[in-house]
């Protein structure tokens, strides 16, 4: 199951990420928002990184203007790794090296097309499970 939220500003591209996902019939749970009007995107990351530690949720998607500020809030939680990406190369990097359970973007940033690649990437792309990888990944919290 897949958290998905945004704020304002990634409200569009989430409506582009949601055909995607409708259209691979993944299942999801979309915690808002639900349209252009402004709203404060830590609420949101929340939502989405709750679902993820009470394990309603995998794997989430967060969306705001940039992406920046609601992967900031979203790694503020333990056990989050919310990795802000801009093209396909760091979103399988992420996967593969940090283990990354939040993919970030950019409404603002990243066209349609692009993103829905990048979240493809992102949620077809396995953690290496390599040692080194998952030593760095304990640091991180340890
Ligand atoms: C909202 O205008 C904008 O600040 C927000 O979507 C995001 O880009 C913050 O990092």
């Amino acid at each position: 199951m897949i958290a998905i939220a945004c704020d304002h500003g990634g409200y569009e591209l989430k409506l582009e990420i949601l055909k995607y996902l409708d259209e691979k019939g993944l299942e999801y749970k979309d915690f808002g928002c639900d349209s252009t009007e402004a709203v404060d995107y830590p609420v949101y990351a929340r939502k989405v990184t709750s679902a993820i530690k009470d394990g309603t949720c995998e794997k989430g998607i967060l969306i705001c203007g940039t992406g920046i500020g609601i992967s900031i809030a979203a790694n503020r939680v333990p056990g989050i790794r919310a990795a802000l990406c801009t093209d396909c190369f760091c979103a399988e990097a992420t996967r593969q090296h940090n283990d990354a359970n939040i993919l970030a973007l950019g409404g603002r940033v990243v066209g349609p097309g692009l993103a829905v690649k990048i979240v493809d990437t992102f949620l077809n792309t396995p953690f290496s499970g390599a040692a080194r990888h998952q030593n760095r990944i304990n640091l991180i919290d340890g």
